[in-house]
């Protein structure tokens, strides 16, 4: 098998698939037949890893058409043109982010192009593809990287500090959304040393809030107040619930020197859960971080890349947070990779064969159709 990695072209975006520790890995699993790894010259640069580091294990390095071309296996962060792939094996299988939803146009290439998309984003919330997840890798350190960001924005100190010329006040800080991001959120916050509350609609994430010795903001006694859905996911609430929310929301954001808000509903534009109106209720120079920017932002204003200030205060959020941490990002997501495929192989067919379970959720393509269930209809 030969399996390739391309420079990633998407503007802004730092991080590379595989990484020498997986390349070692995935030419390992073939067992006598060694897979072949090839990667692009310059693939790794934005995260540090060199030609030669990829070359020490194993991989060869060479020309985005060279390292395509009678690739079984692509592996992307995000997809790449369907363009560049002409070369590939009929039928290759692609790995990578395809922004299903708001890229429809692309999965409708890559099935009349006769490849098999598969779509990282699509992987089932079940526990045996934990270790597989991309969301969640890239999420935890999004987390950790908007509580930062936030920090280095804020004109204030995090953590109350006694000095001989008086004290300094711990900073008070709201996480909104508390799935992987979130959590990871009010570690981080903590650990500089904030007050930390956080809400969510999943009321299963109470727990988790008190547990990191958060403090828990939730509506209460309005229908509807479980809040999940299928495979963890959060529902669209109801009327009333929301009117309720954005009550308890607004007294409490009065009071806050940091906002970080991560909430997204898949397949949906995010919700918005911080108006203009409650961000004139804030002290100014606060500062909120919208990991949900690039999603349609949960904060009303919030521009992809920049600092916007509105009533003294700053909103700021990354298009793309993960690539703010390359060289992490990266490992992570060239292990969810690994073991994605590795979990597959079949040695004596020498190739992956995906099951049912996992299979179906993240093939987009195949055949020349788009064969997604949760893209019909
Ligand atoms: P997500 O990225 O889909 O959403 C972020 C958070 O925002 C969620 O907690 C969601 O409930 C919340 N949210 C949505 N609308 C909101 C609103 N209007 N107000 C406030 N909060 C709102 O979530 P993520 O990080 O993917 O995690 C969701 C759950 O799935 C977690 O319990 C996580 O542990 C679980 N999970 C399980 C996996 C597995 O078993 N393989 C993999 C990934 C997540």
């Amino acid at each position: 098998m030969k399996i390739a990695v391309l420079k990633e072209r998407a503007s802004g975006e730092t991080r590379v698939a595989a990484t020498p520790e997986t390349v070692k890995k995935f030419i390992g699993l073939g067992g006598e037949n060694a897979n072949e790894v090839m990667l692009e010259s310059g693939a790794g640069e934005a995260a540090s890893i060199t030609d030669a580091a990829y070359e020490e294990a194993g991989a060869s390095i060479g020309s985005a058409a060279d390292t395509v071309k009678d690739a079984d296996i692509v592996l992307g962060v995000q997809a790449p043109d369907v363009s560049a792939l002409a070369e590939a094996k009929p039928g290759a299988w692609v790995a990578a982010l395809f922004d299903p939803f708001g890229n429809k146009e692309r999965v409708e290439a890559y099935a009349k192009a006769g490849l098999e998309a598969l779509s990282m984003e699509f992987m089932p919330r079940i526990t045996r593809a934990q270790s597989m997840d991309v969301l969640s890798s890239q999420s935890n350190l999004s987390g950790y990287k908007a509580v930062l960001a936030a920090a280095d924005t804020y004109g204030r100190a995090f953590p109350m500090m006694m000095t001989a010329a008086g004290t300094v006040q711990a900073a008070r800080a709201f996480i909104m959304g508390v799935g992987v991001a979130g959590l990871q959120a009010i570690a981080t916050a903590r650990r500089l040393g904030a007050q930390v509350s956080a809400t969510d609609v999943r009321s299963a994430t109470k727990e988790q809030i008190e547990s990191l010795g958060a403090k828990a903001i939730f509506v209460e006694d309005v229908e509807g107040i479980e809040g999940e859905g299928t495979g963890g996911y959060a529902t669209e609430m109801s009327d009333e619930y929301k009117a309720a929310q954005a009550k308890l929301v607004s007294e409490h954001i009065a009071k806050q020197d940091i906002v970080i808000t991560t909430a997204l509903i898949p397949g949906r534009a995010a919700p918005v859960l911080i108006t203009d109106a409650q961000i004139a209720t804030m002290k100014p120079g606060s500062v909120i971080f919208d990991l949900a920017v690039a999603q349609g932002g949960n904060v009303e204003g919030s521009k992809a890349d920049e600092t916007v200030e509105k009533h003294g205060v700053k909103i700021i959020g990354y298009a793309n947070t993960p690539a703010q941490l390359p060289a992490d990002a990266s490992a992570l997501f060239a292990r969810n990779h690994f073991n994605f495929l590795s979990a597959f192989w079949d040695a004596e067919a020498g190739k992956p064969e995906l099951d049912e379970e996992i299979g179906d959720a993240v093939r987009l393509t195949k055949g020349g159709e788009v064969v997604n269930e949760r893209l019909k209809g």
